[in-house]
């Protein structure tokens, strides 16, 4: 009987050195310390023993359970270790070079405007802001842009039905909502709010009922400039031009005012630049912006004395810039959210 124990024991050992996973622990070890397994049936014998026989072989059987089971355990917890590696996947390689870290930047977008920004904060011009949603009033006909005029059609817009409701853009009378094709609908708004002396920039989004291509978008990104003071002149608009593009383009810049025509501007002109460090744009004449003299008109449409007042207004494309500035030749870039474009100006101006 004590060699049938000892034999067992070792068999305990051979099995439980096969087994990984936990049903089968769970089978082997009914198989012997069950009701009916090899143990219990060995046990079962102390009945046929002596009295002198019984105590010596219960204390070896004792002795042999306690090994049984402290195998069971051990063996059950290198079973749950086991288990729980598994879950936690492959093992971890150290030698792999680490993911790169994704570092969030701004825009190209945001970088010009910050910079368009700055560089008028410079000369004591402030910020300001309407909405994109606009009124045709305030969009067109304050800014001498009556409904007949043919400059309508060239700043096409979306119209909201006249149902649409928008309680936080202000109306002149009964007219339409429209979708701002300009920012030079912010100099309306400032001019009617706050008395001249005033100098404002108003960077914002614009939409035209364009057709999509290289240098057409239907939505993009203005910064209008207003100057309304006493005796400002067409030499004050240049100045301040120049200052600008220079700060921006660099120092060996020239620029030209060539004539144009702005229903809100006389005289009006585009802006040229040249500049020898543009890449393939580089010395050659670039149309930059519009501008001209706030017309006579408009101070009288927001009840300004034009013999008292006079100003300058320009406007300009932030696309226009930052793609003169990084040689980027399609506007569809900025709005394609294509991260091998966008993180090349993460850190750019
Ligand atoms: N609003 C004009 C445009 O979008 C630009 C401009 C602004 C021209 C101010 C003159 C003065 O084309």
């Amino acid at each position: 009987m004590e060699k049938n124990l000892q034999a067992i024991v070792d068999h305990t050992e051979t099995i439980l050195s096969s087994i990984s996973t936990r049903p089968e622990w769970e089978q082997s070890k009914a198989s012997i310390l069950g009701p009916n397994g090899s143990l219990t049936q060995v046990a079962k014998g102390i009945g046929s023993l002596s009295k002198e026989e019984r105590p010596v072989f219960g204390q070896s059987l004792n002795q042999a359970k306690r090994q049984i089971e402290s195998l069971f355990q051990s063996t059950l917890t290198k079973i749950d270790q086991h288990a729980d590696l598994a879950s936690l996947g492959k093992k971890f390689d150290h030698t792999l070079p680490a993911s790169p870290n994704h570092i969030g930047g701004t825009h190209p977008l945001t970088n010009v405007r910050r910079k368009v920004v700055s560089i008028f904060r410079k000369i004591g011009f402030t910020v300001a802001e309407a909405t994109e949603v606009e009124t045709e009033w305030y969009c067109f006909d304050a800014l001498n842009t009556p409904q007949d005029h043919p400059a309508r059609d060239a700043q096409d817009t979306l119209f909201f039905p006249e149902t649409s409701v928008w309680s936080n853009v202000s109306k002149k009378s009964k007219e339409k909502n429209i979708l701002r094709t300009h920012t030079s609908s912010v100099q309306i708004r400032t001019l009617l709010k706050e008395p001249p002396p005033l100098r404002i920039i108003a960077p914002g989004r614009c939409f035209r009922r364009d057709t999509v291509d290289a240098t057409h978008s239907a939505n993009f990104h203005q910064t209008e400039g207003l100057y309304v003071d006493k005796n400002v002149n067409v030499r004050d608009l240049k100045g301040v031009l120049d200052f600008f593009l220079r700060e921006l383009f660099g120092e060996k810049l020239e620029t030209r005012l060539r004539p144009s025509f702005f229903p809100f501007t006389e005289p009006s002109y585009e802006v040229d630049l040249k500049a020898p460090n543009l890449g393939k744009l580089s010395d050659r004449w670039i149309e930059i912006m519009g501008c001209g003299m706030v017309d006579p008109e408009v101070l009288k449409l927001v009840e300004l004395c034009p013999d008292k007042w006079s100003g300058f207004a320009f406007g300009i494309g932030l696309e226009r810039i930052s793609m003169i500035l990084h040689g980027i030749d399609d506007i569809r870039h900025f709005y394609q959210n294509d991260q091998r474009f966008l993180s090349q100006f993460s850190k750019a101006l």
